[in-house]
């Protein structure tokens, strides 16, 4: 009898224990700011709040800092006005721009006209650059986003802003991500577009090549594996690619559902 007690009182206290973990040591995972679209009023706005909003698509929406970040992965945006003028004078230079805005407008739409050398696509010896067309796809920057990323990196470097704030606003019209209650995604590949995983993955319609193809990542991984590797993308690097290059705050700004159904998408694809 007091053997039993005492195989009671061990299995009790292991599931105590079990559960205190999974309560306090397990990292909650906080339903972050979650962005929200709100369209914005172009007529009524100044080359000031223009210049801002051209600030935060770069930091938001536009994914730019994913790769644009002092890891190396892509040049300084923040040189990008003393590399324009050596890229236009550079003999490679087949792009049909003459200008700071005309160049930064072909890189982000056209990203391959011009491949800075030593940042192409592994295996294309700089003719095809790995940055997505940023108007198309998952990230979808409309006209008014991109001459905003525009005036914002003209206006910060320095050089006079040469856009001008469309007026015709009609079905260009830009929206603007805000810090907003949102409710979790349902559709996984709607929660991989608004995270940017297509930016470095091919997933769903998108063509990232910076980290492992994902379109058959279950026939591998488990459903386990795939949960920590996106929250902690350093935990475990798959082999060929390198650490630190994954963003490791996911767990931040996504809800916990969302990990899971993105974990069990990505589970199935065999
Ligand atoms: C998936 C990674 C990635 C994302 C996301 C990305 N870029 Fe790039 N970008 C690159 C790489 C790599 C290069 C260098 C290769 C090339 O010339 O295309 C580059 C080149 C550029 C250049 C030319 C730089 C130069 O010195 O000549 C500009 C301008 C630029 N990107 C702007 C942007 C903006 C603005 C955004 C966001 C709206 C963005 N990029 C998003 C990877 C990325
Ligand atoms: C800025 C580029 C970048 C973004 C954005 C990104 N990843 Fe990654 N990812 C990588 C790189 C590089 C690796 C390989 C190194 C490693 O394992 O951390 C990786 C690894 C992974 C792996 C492990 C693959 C394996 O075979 O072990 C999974 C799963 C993954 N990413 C899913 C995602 C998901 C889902 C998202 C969006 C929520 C995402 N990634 C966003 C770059 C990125």
């Amino acid at each position: 009898m007091k053997q039993f007690l005492a195989v009671i009182g061990f299995s009790l206290l292991t599931i105590a224990g079990f559960a205190g973990f999974s309560n306090y040591g397990i990292p909650r995972i906080e339903p972050a700011p979650p962005p929200v679209q709100e369209k914005i009023d172009l007529s009524a706005m100044t080359m000031d709040q223009f210049i801002s909003l051209g600030e935060r698509v770069l930091n938001g929406k536009g994914t730019c800092k994913l790769c644009h970040n002092e890891l190396g992965r892509a040049p300084l945006l923040e040189q990008i006005i003393p590399n324009t003028e050596k890229r236009l004078a550079d003999a490679k230079y087949k792009g049909e721009a003459h200008d700071l805005e005309g160049y930064i407008l072909e890189s982000m739409v056209n990203p391959s006209a011009y491949v800075v050398a030593g940042f192409g696509k592994s295996g294309s010896n700089d003719t095809v650059s790995p940055m997505p067309d940023v108007s198309g796809g998952s990230i979808g920057l409309t006209e008014p986003e991109l001459l905003a990323v525009i005036a914002y990196l003209q206006d910060s470097g320095g050089a006079e802003v040469t856009v001008e704030i469309p007026t015709d606003a009609g079905d260009a019209a830009a929206e603007e991500v805000t810090a907003e209650e949102r409710e979790p995604l349902e559709d996984p590949l709607e929660i991989a577009a608004e995270f940017g995983c297509g930016a470095c993955h091919i997933i769903g319609e998108d063509e990232g090549d910076i980290g492992p193809d994902l379109t058959k990542i279950g026939a591998t991984r488990d459903r386990d594996y795939l949960r920590r590797a996106i929250l902690y993308p350093n935990a475990e690097i798959a082999e060929g690619f390198e650490a630190d290059i994954m963003p490791d705050d996911l767990g931040d700004t996504m809800f916990a559902v969302e990990v899971e159904r993105l974990a069990e998408y990505l589970a199935s694809l065999k």
